[in-house]
């Protein structure tokens, strides 16, 4: 039997810092990363042959759970037909018109498919440059929106994990296009527009911040920007990468008041199903600037992969409101148990939902912003992610992230991590910094 020691040992010979993905090398929590071999439901199983109850469900797209029955043979059924034509498909029409149906013609006008979320907030920030003429871009300290130039600045998820500003390799040319500013700050806003308005193109933002762990917009936080940037004829971009279609069955702007719109919306992750499929969508009078009908250019030899849009379309057809139901009560059993468990000990924390997407921080007052965030007994995390390990539940290795519960947590998988809380409540209350 391969160990995991091994399995990573093998990997740091041939991948940089064993990984594809930096959050995976367990740089924050110390110790070695688990190399996975197969998942099914709310389960995944390391080389060792260990089975973990899953929280990360691969960082969102795992919205049923692993493997679901209805995705394996969409996917099988896809596969027996061929795996991408480098031309159009039915299929990519099917998806469009599902996100359309799903979200609302006030938001979605058009969709361009893409491979990832990265894809699809860069594309989206070069379509706003392409409708507004100007350069600027505006992002929240604490959000991510994928490694591209432009929007590492400051970012949440890896970034955030391991400490750093931004990334080395990015032209100071490129940096000075971003701004970036405190998130849940309107008068940052205000103040932004009021010195740079004529040359900001676009407002970005995730719908509800999750990448810096779960930190949700104040109420009408969303909409106001929408104003201010409708008053300045720029753009607003809404990220909703890792929310869409994951906190209800239209993603965050559903369960807004939806009395906003905004321009642009990315989707990724679920949209998938776990297979590379990401998208923007907005205006159909901005969606129309992309090549070949207008002058922005972006194109993709995977885009609209007939596979990967049989996952994604299964996976949104298999995601009905009881599946949601089931989601949002199961995150709400579980983190109300992370709570107790740390209450119980006296461990100061807070726990911050963005529907059912939730983190754990380690201060008593909820962080509304990255500077926030980052002033935590982040030193609390490490032991508490081990003793969830050795019991058996895979947690995030990063307190910036938040957890990913799926519709096949059922209550056997519930119970063990119900059951593993407090020795790790416990590993945390007895950390030092
Ligand atoms: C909000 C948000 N936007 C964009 C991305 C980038 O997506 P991808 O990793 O598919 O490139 C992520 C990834 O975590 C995300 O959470």
């Amino acid at each position: 039997m391969t160990t995991n020691d091994e399995a990573f040992a093998r990997a740091r010979a041939v991948l940089p810092g064993g990984v594809n993905s930096p959050v995976r090398a367990y740089g924050s929590v110390g110790g070695v990363p688990r190399s996975f071999v197969s998942g099914r439901g709310p389960y995944v199983t390391d080389v060792e042959g260990r089975e973990h109850v899953d929280l990360v469900g691969a960082w969102g797209p795992a919205l049923l759970g692993h493997a679901h029955p209805a995705v394996v043979d969409a996917v099988q059924r896809a596969a027996e037909k061929g795996f991408g034509f480098g031309a159009s498909t039915p299929a990519e029409s099917d998806l469009a018109e599902l996100i359309k149906q799903r979200v609302g013609s006030e938001l979605i006008g058009k969709v361009r498919l893409v491979s990832t979320g990265t894809e699809a907030t860069m594309t989206a920030i070069r379509l706003a440059r392409g409708a507004t003429g100007r350069d600027l871009v505006v992002k929240f300290a604490g959000h991510y929106h994928g490694h591209s130039d432009g929007l590492l600045a400051d970012a949440g998820s890896g970034i955030a994990t391991l400490g750093i500003p931004g990334s080395a390799g990015i032209p100071a040319a490129v940096a000075a296009q971003t701004v970036v500013i405190p998130y849940n700050d309107l008068n940052a806003v205000r103040q932004t527009f009021a010195e740079l308005g004529p040359r900001i193109a676009a407002v970005i933002v995730e719908a509800a911040a999750a990448n810096m762990g779960v930190v949700p917009p104040e109420p009408g936080f969303n909409a106001a920007i929408a104003g201010i940037v409708h008053e300045n004829g720029a753009l607003l971009i809404l990220d909703e990468v890792l929310t869409g279609f994951r906190v209800s069955a239209s993603g965050w702007w559903g369960l807004e008041a939806n009395d906003y719109v905004a321009d642009l919306v990315t989707y990724g992750k679920v949209i998938g199903g776990g297979l590379p499929l990401a998208a923007l969508a907005g205006r159909a009078e901005i969606m129309d600037l992309l090549a070949p009908a207008g002058p922005v250019y972006q194109a993709g030899t995977l885009s609209g992969n007939p596979i990967a849009l049989a996952a994604g379309i299964a996976t949104l057809n298999s995601a009905d409101s009881s599946a949601y139901r089931h989601i949002d009560s199961a995150a709400t059993t579980i983190s109300n148990a992370a709570s107790d468990a740390l209450a119980a000990v006296g461990v100061a924390h807070s726990v911050q939902h963005a529907g059912n997407l939730f983190s754990v921080a380690f201060r008593a007052t909820p962080p509304r912003n990255y500077g926030e965030v980052k002033a935590q007994q982040a030193f609390r995390y490490p032991p508490f992610f081990h003793a969830m390990l050795d019991a058996g539940v895979s947690l995030p290795p990063s307190v910036f992230e938040a957890w990913f519960v799926s519709a096949a947590h059922d209550d056997g998988a519930i119970n063990r991590i119900l059951d593993a809380l407090p020795g790790a409540a416990r590993a945390a209350s007895q950390a030092s910094a």
